[in-house]
Formats: C-alpha cells, structure tokens, sequence
C-alpha cells in the first residue's frame, strides 16, 4: 500500500471547491474517464458546487458516471444516490445520456447486481484482469463502511463478483454495491469525509489504530493506484500530524 495523499480543509464547502478544482485538473489530462459517484449526504455539496461553478470549465462528454453503491429503491426515491446525483448535478450539465450509467435500484437486487457488473464489463476498460475505474469517490460511514460495505458484511472485500447485494445492519435496505476487488483496481480512489462524528473512524482507519480491521473503509487499498482523504478540519482531528 502506498501511503495515502490526506488533504484537510477548515469545512465542508472547501472539501467541495477543493475536489471540484482537483477532479477539474485531472479531467484536462484525460480524454475518457470512468468514473464512481458516492452516495450519502456528503457528496451532495460537492454536485451543487460542480453544478454552480463547474458546469462549464468541465468537458462532461468525457465522463462516464458509475455509482459505488445504490440503494434498492426507485429513481425518483429520496434515498435514491442517482436520484440526488440527477438533482443536483446530471440535470445541469452536458453529459450525453449513454454516459450515465445507474444501477437501477428499482429492478430486483441480485439480477440488478448480475446486469450492473455486466455494464461496467462492457463500458470500464480491465487492468490486470478486473475493470479499472479511473476514479472510485467513496464516502465513509460513522461505523467506518464504505459503498455499501457494512462491518457485518466484511466478505464484500473480497468478493469475486464485481458488484454483490448488501443489507443496511440497521435498517435492513437492501442495496447494491461494488466490492472490494473492483474498488481496490481503481486507478484513483478518493475519500470525501466531513464532520466530527466521523473523526474517531478516520482516525483509526488512516493510523490502522483501535479495531480498524473491523472497518471496511481501511481495507479500501487501491493496489495499483493513489489513495486520496480530501477531509474537513472536524472529521481530521485525530490525523493533523498526517497531513502531506
Ligand atoms: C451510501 C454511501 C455510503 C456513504 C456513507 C457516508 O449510499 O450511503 O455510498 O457509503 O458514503 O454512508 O454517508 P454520509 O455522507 O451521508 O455521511
């Protein structure tokens, strides 16, 4: 594992401007980019400010969007992570459609799992012998998951398919995520992390303190690409002395 790039900013709206600046910078270097959008609150702040200040210093027609997880729920659900991304982001910029690749949270879960592993085979070129995202953005649960990767369900690290059905431990909703082998080929894998409920986790994950085995977010090891923190001051209390 090579170490990972921690990058910490006074706040949530800097994380966002910050990433937004790096995925912008990265993007100019590329022609054709795979790319796997997070879920949850965090990225949300991030799509508005690629949507107010992005839509047009981004050539989009690059940019294949995947997700690393969904929830098994319909489009237009408020928990669905297409459904936020749609909202807050796809809608205003100029991506062609065949460039948005959902995972249909609507379809039954394990032949969902089956056709979404089947579209990234078709679309994510391999390296090595597993499709190779150029960008895994992952965000990380207060109980130190990641896509949907939960602590009881550790086996998803290991998984041969490249995606696998999940069930929240709490809430019991089913979802569908990529698993650990497909994250771990990715050729660039950034964490997007705010707020002090997750500073204990970050902590352990990014120092492998404590019972950080037992968190999947530090089993996440890009094995042939960089590791990235792009953190708020709150969530990287513990990590300061960290810092590149
Ligand atoms: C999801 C995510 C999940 C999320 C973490 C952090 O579908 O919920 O993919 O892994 O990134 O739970 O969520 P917050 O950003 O809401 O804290």
């Amino acid at each position: 594992m090579q170490d990972p790039h921690i990058s910490i900013y006074k706040d949530n709206p800097q994380v966002a401007e910050s990433f937004a600046v790096f995925l912008a910078f990265w993007l100019k270097q590329r022609n054709r980019v795979t790319i796997a959008l997070s879920g949850g609150s965090t990225p949300t702040l991030l799509f508005r400010h690629l949507a107010e200040q992005y839509r047009d210093r981004i050539d989009w027609s690059k940019v294949h969007f995947f997700w690393g997880d969904e929830r098994c729920v319909p489009p237009d659900d408020a928990e669905s992570n297409y459904g936020t991304a749609r909202e807050l982001l796809l809608q205003y910029i100029a991506i062609p459609a065949g460039n948005i690749h959902r995972i249909r949270g609507e379809a039954e879960p394990a032949e969902e799992a089956r056709r979404y592993e089947a579209e990234i085979r078709e679309f994510v070129p391999n390296a090595g012998n597993l499709p190779a995202f150029d960008l895994v953005l992952l965000g990380m649960g207060s109980d130190g998951h990641t896509a949907s990767i939960f602590p009881d369900q550790m086996e998803l690290l290991e998984a041969d398919s490249l995606c696998s059905v999940a069930r929240h431990p709490e809430t019991g909703q089913q979802r569908i995520t990529l698993t650990g082998p497909v994250i771990n080929n990715a050729r660039q894998v950034a964490f997007l992390v705010t707020g002090a409920g997750k500073a204990e986790k970050v902590e352990e994950v990014i120092k492998k303190k404590g019972a950080w085995k037992d968190y999947p977010a530090a089993h996440i090891d890009p094995e042939r690409g960089d590791l990235y923190w792009f953190l708020d001051a709150e969530a990287a209390r513990g990590v300061m002395d960290s810092v590149d």
